[in-house]
């Protein structure tokens, strides 16, 4: 074995040196330096003889996965079904945006066989159990560790044999194999391949915390992306209440599902109907408001659009998006401009999501484009209106895929009229209580949204 057990990478080119730098000699880059442990050999050679022994994938048995209901429908929805025993998960996100206030909870209602086992290297005990009595949560199960070391984390777990490990936060792990900081990419990597054989050599359910910041840019879970069997983002404006749980990755489900969460000051409270909250704090009769229905996963949701348009007092007029795509807005308002012929060149626009969510889905595309106009205008639309459909650049309303789906759900929330693309509705076979009209272009759209 060589006498040195680490070696340090440049993270762009992958440049090895014994020695860490601060400029990479290969690429020119500064900082890329990480270190990283070198596999001994023995395991290289096991390696080897594992992958020569092929056998035919048909005679491959197939185990079908346990999965333990974590209590919480939205989140189970978002894990295919519940979490799968014997999976690593990994739970990024923003500090302060909740995570250890849900998993805690989930600590609590989860179904596992054995106790629960909650290390925290950011917090201490006291402060786990002020939380846990806050979320009125008084739980026989749930064991406390308050540790940093992987290996001695490793240990706890001999001892205690828990059904569910949760690590808070992997930024805090360390190995002590690895000289460089917990926090640093080499220390993240290794601290998470240390629980990633311990979890599997045991099958024991683990969740790993990790904070990301919003460019991702400190040391943080995308680097163990690969690493984990499921990786899910709590996201949110940390000032508004809601936080959306996304699937990014996910080996035992699909990854188009999102679970909605609303931050009380009681814990996290599940949303199971999204419709009911985006849209009840509707001012009465508001100009350049409008209501849209993205599908997010399989579950069609009905939102709030809001837009402000005002003369632009000087130089450039500005764009503004909040909670949708900036290129998007700016692509619309030229459409708005040159096919229904706006004069938005001198007007700023603000275009604001209600309650803080991210939509970027091209269905929105005509809600967008009507509040807009409607603000422009200042004429407002018909308060029981939800627009649907995908604006092309020629102007024409496009239909979207799901189309009955988010109808329907206009329809149970008591809206009387539709627009959707005049293609959409010749395919459409559903009878509801709501009125639809088809249109075939933004400026057909305008006319029969203002009733003309
Ligand atoms: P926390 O779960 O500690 O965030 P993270 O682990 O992602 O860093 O939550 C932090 C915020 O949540 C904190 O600002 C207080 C707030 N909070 C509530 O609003 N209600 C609650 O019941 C709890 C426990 C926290
Ligand atoms: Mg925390």
């Amino acid at each position: 074995m060589a006498k040195n057990t680490t070696i340090f990478v440049c993270s762009s080119c992958g440049n090895e040196s014994p020695k860490w730098l601060g400029k990479c000699p290969g690429c020119g880059g500064w900082n890329t330096y990480y270190e990283e442990k070198v596999v001994k050999d023995k395991t290289t050679n096991q390696k080897r003889i594992a992958a020569s022994e092929t056998i035919k994938l048909n005679s491959v048995e197939t185990t079908k996965y346990e999965r333990y209901k974590t209590g919480y429908e939205e989140l189970d929805r978002v894990l295919g079904g519940g979490l799968v025993q014997g999976s690593l998960v990994l739970l990024g996100g923003e500090p302060g945006i909740g995570k250890s206030t849900l998993i805690m909870q989930i600590c609590d209602k989860v179904k596992v066989d054995g106790p629960v086992l909650y290390v925290s290297g950011e917090e201490s005990a006291s402060q786990i159990k002020m939380r846990a009595d806050r979320l009125g949560i008084n739980n026989e199960n749930i064991f406390f560790l308050g540790e940093t070391s992987i290996e001695l984390i490793d240990e706890a777990i001999e001892k205690v044999k828990p059904g569910l490990v949760i690590i808070d936060s992997i930024q805090t792990m360390y190995s002590e194999e690895i000289s460089s900081a917990p926090g640093s990419v080499s220390q993240v990597r290794e601290a998470t391949s240390k629980i990633m054989m311990m979890c599997k050599k045991q099958n024991i359910t683990t969740i790993i915390i990790g904070h990301v910041t919003k460019d991702g840019a400190i040391a943080g879970p995308r680097v163990l992306e690969h690493m984990v069997d499921t990786v899910l983002y709590l996201e949110g404006e940390r000032y508004f209440s809601y936080r959306v749980l996304r699937g990014v990755k996910n080996r035992f489900g699909s990854t188009n599902e999102i679970g909605l969460f609303e931050m009380r000051d009681i814990g996290m409270a599940e949303i199971d109907n999204p419709s009911d909250i985006m849209i009840t704090e509707r001012e009465d009769n508001p100009s350049g408001s409008v209501i849209v229905a993205p599908v997010e996963g399989t579950r069609p949701m009905l939102i709030e659009i809001q837009a402000l348009l005002t003369p632009t007092a000087f130089g450039l007029p500005r764009r503004t998006g909040i909670g949708i795509d900036y290129n998007r807005l700016v692509l619309l308002m030229a459409v708005l401009e040159k096919r229904a012929s706006l004069p938005l060149g001198n007007q700023d626009a603000y275009v604001n999501v209600v309650s803080g969510i991210q939509i970027d889905e091209p269905a929105t595309d005509l809600g967008i484009a009507l509040a807009v106009a409607s603000s422009f205008k200042n004429v407002p639309l018909p308060k029981d209106l939800v627009a649907i459909g995908e604006i092309g650049l020629t102007g024409e309303i496009r239909t979207v895929n799901s189309l009955e789906k988010r109808i329907k759900e206009a329809d149970r929330m008591g809206f009387k009229t539709c627009i959707i693309a005049e293609s959409g509705r010749k395919q459409l076979k559903y009878k509801g209580n709501i009125n639809i009209i088809g249109v075939k272009n933004i400026r057909e759209a305008i006319n029969s949204a203002f009733g003309k």
